[in-house]
């Protein structure tokens, strides 16, 4: 306690430092460069969490200049105070993986992805960020902006999903909601840590210079481009270079091609595993290699400041490496001005908690973010239900609606889908009776004869299921991603009650549902909604929304079909359904269970007259892609209209069709309207095998629609040269 209090005071006492003055920035960066020890500035290269021994001391004299974990106010002005008693009182990076949310946990980042609705992401992200910045974090390793098409890599969850373009529009939007919410951004994990092999976390990943840049760089370059200040490389290696020693990524793509100036900081101990990945096992020379490659900032391996110095001595490294990677974060540092921030009292802390408004948009973003993935006979919304069984353990269990690394979030802040619903069905007068069936894991079947009986007496059954939160984020890989425990055995016991089933699926990841499923007339994807999101889902079930979400993820039927994508490469056999010598599975149904962009609504649209703004236009063109758009069905809704492009005439093989552009409409019942999608052609192009990028001339077929299986098109031809130049960053 008095510890504490000689802290605080400290803190309030500290003069102004030498990074605190009205020079220009770089100028305040040289003078605290050049008055810095070797070991101070080492300190600037290190993040590190608490240790047992002698982490004071070192935050103390600068030799750890960065901390990670530090969670509340509480602990963040512990050790700013620290901060205070180093010689320069250079401030600190607090970082904390603030994915989803802080206090206030929201969906998932996959699940916010269904919205197809950047701005939402953009506000959720700093909604987020100031509830973290208001405890004292200042860094954020966020947003994850690996492109994945493996369901099997427990790490979707963190990500938005398979496509570039989707991904691209997401991370810039994630990225200005952090900043504008005060953090400093970490985008991760650069770069192809969304494709190891066999969707086994940390696996080496293998691919193509095309697929590369064409798929797996898009969204690291938005990014970079919406002012991340900081780039995370990879735990695993790339075309057999780990990302922590690729120098042709880091330093040449990241630096040198994008004009990247911010600081690239290691993934968790990644730069001591260099020795795991069979590189070279003296430690000295991970340090080295790691800097030499571009990484400004060890996290957790302890190698930079206590492997360098001697490595420097010996001559193998120059003091100016080191000197550019201190100069990168100390500009991040006081470009950010950090060092003019104070740090939050723990009261004032907890008034930034869980705000109304904060409470309001997460449940935004579950409202507009479930995925209503199949609805035969239109059981959603509930309409003259009078009585509902409630089952499926993860329904009442808060420790199963939030995502990996949920911050400060708090179990009692959790409405769990339980209490929403019986909530929401109070309001209606519909009576719920809850029968957990089996735990949230769904070893045993014990419960089951119970929640079976029970659907006796109900009109409609809700089943919650799904993957428990211990089952996803990192170093949660499965080989089968499928409904885990008993769960398939209980949703045929339910749907062989007669009752009609409505399933609510509860995961990070697109899930391979049993052939029950078949059978339960509706199915709803609510990922995991987060501390407020299960009252956005009661409102769908009930009716008071309309669902607008759309899968960012192609759902298999199979583990057999992963990886799986909307915008795999043409064969030349195409899948024909009815032709053997054709691109399909012979033990099964070749098309995913549902594609990506799929979503109903609890109206029906329909879709007439594609037409393009022109036939012809140049390779650096734009071209608008509409179609009439009526709502048929009985309630207002909001249509996700989405274009999606196929290169018809290239000089090398392209996807089957990507996905380019999307539109919002609300539509009355009844009401129709024309709805645009601007495509900017620069963006249709593609990177040949030596990295550079074109678009052709040549014919384009647009498909429009509400999903990637949309099947009305329309043509135009891009003429005159190649437009040869950067591709366009999605905006
Ligand atoms: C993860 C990163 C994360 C870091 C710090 C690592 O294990 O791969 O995504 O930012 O830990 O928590």
């Amino acid at each position: 306690m008095i510890r504490f209090a000689l802290a605080a005071a400290l803190l309030v006492l500290a003069p102004a430092s030498a990074a605190m003055s009205d020079d220009p920035l770089e100028a305040r960066v040289e003078r605290l460069l050049a008055e810095m020890t070797l070991a101070e500035k080492l300190g600037q290269l290190t993040v590190e969490s608490n240790a047992p021994s002698g982490f004071e001391d070192a935050l103390r004299s600068g030799a750890v200049g960065n901390v990670i974990n530090f969670k509340d106010a509480d602990e963040t002005r512990r050790v700013e105070a620290f901060t205070a008693q180093t010689r320069l009182r250079i401030p600190m990076l607090r970082g904390l993986d603030v994915l989803q949310g802080y206090r206030t946990q929201f969906v998932v980042p996959l699940g916010q992805a269904a919205s197809f609705d950047p701005d939402l992401n953009r506000r959720a992200a700093e909604a987020i960020a100031r509830e973290a910045v208001a405890q004292g974090v200042n860094w954020t390793f966020a947003p994850m902006v690996d492109v994945s098409r493996d369901p099997r890599w427990g790490r979707v969850a963190e990500g938005a999903g398979e496509d570039p373009h989707l991904g691209s529009l997401m991370a810039a939007a994630r990225v200005r909601g952090y900043r504008a919410g005060g953090l400093v951004v970490t985008a991760k994990h650069f770069v192809g840590y969304g494709a190891p092999e066999a969707g086994l976390d940390y696996a080496p990943a293998d691919m193509s210079e095309s697929t590369l840049r064409d798929l797996h760089l898009p969204p690291f370059r938005a990014a970079v481009a919406a002012g991340a200040e900081s780039i995370m490389p990879a735990f695993n290696a790339l075309n057999g270079i780990p990302a922590t020693v690729n120098r042709r990524l880091l330093d040449g793509v990241l630096r040198r091609e994008w004009g990247f100036a911010g600081f690239l900081v290691s993934d968790w101990g990644a730069i001591d595993q260099l020795g795991n990945h069979g590189i070279d096992p003296d430690l000295g020379a991970m340090a080295r290699n790691a800097l030499a490659a571009g990484v400004d900032v060890d996290m957790a391996s302890t190698t930079f400041r206590t492997r360098l110095p001697a490595e420097i001595a010996a001559g193998r490294v120059p003091m100016a490496a080191v000197d550019a990677a201190v100069r990168r974060v100390l500009t991040v540092k006081l470009g950010a001005r950090l060092d003019r921030r104070t740090v939050p009292s723990p009261e004032d802390a907890e008034a930034a908690m869980l705000t109304p408004a904060t409470r309001a948009l997460a449940v935004e973003m579950a409202r507009r973010s479930t995925v209503l993935l199949k609805n035969d006979g239109g059981f959603v919304p509930l309409d003259g239900v009078r009585r509902m069984l409630l089952v499926g353990g993860m329904a009442d269990s808060p420790d199963d609606h939030v995502g990996p690394h949920a911050a400060l979030w708090r179990r009692s802040d959790v409405v769990t889908v339980r209490r929403a619903i019986e909530a929401r069905a109070a309001v209606s007068g519909v009576a719920v009776e809850y029968r957990a069936g089996c735990a949230p894991d769904c070893t045993s079947e014990a419960g089951f004869a119970e929640a079976v009986a029970a659907a006796d007496r109900a009109d409609v059954v809700l089943a919650v299921l799904g993957e428990p939160g211990d089952m996803i984020g990192e170093a949660a890989s499965r080989a089968d991603p499928n409904l885990p425990g008993r769960q398939a055995a209980l949703l045929e016991r339910l749907v062989g009650t007669g009752k009609p089933v409505i399933l609510v699926v509860m995961s990070g990841r697109p899930l391979i549902l049993p052939t029950a499923a078949e059978r339960v007339p509706a199915i709803l994807a609510a990922w995991y909604p987060g501390t407020f999101g299960a009252i956005g889902l009661a409102e769908i079930l009930f009716g008071d929304v309309a669902p607008s979400g759309r899968l960012p993820m192609t759902w298999p039927r199979h583990a057999g079909q992963i990886p799986i994508a909307h915008n795999r490469l043409r064969s030349g056999r195409p899948y024909e359904a009815t032709e053997k010598f054709t691109s399909k599975y012979i033990d099964m149904e070749t098309k995913p269970h549902f594609p990506f962009g799929h979503g109903l609504s609890t109206t029906t649209f329909a879709y007439a007259e594609p037409a393009v703004d022109r036939t012809e236009v140049a390779t650096d063109g734009t071209v608008s892609v509409s179609v009439m758009v009526t709502n048929t069905g009985p309630h207002g809704g909001r249509e996700i209209v989405q274009a999606y492009v196929r290169d018809v005439q290239a000089s090398r093989v392209r996807p089957e069709r990507s996905f380019k552009g999307m539109a919002a409409v609300d539509l009355a019942p009844g009401e129709t309207r024309r709805v645009a999608i601007r495509l900017d052609v620069r963006a249709l192009g593609f990177h040949d095998e030596t990295g550079a990028y074109r678009v052709e001339p040549g014919r384009f077929r647009v498909f429009v629609g509400p999903s990637s299986e949309a099947d009305l098109a329309v043509e135009f031809t891009t003429t005159g040269p190649a437009y040869e130049g950067p591709a366009p960053v999605p905006d």
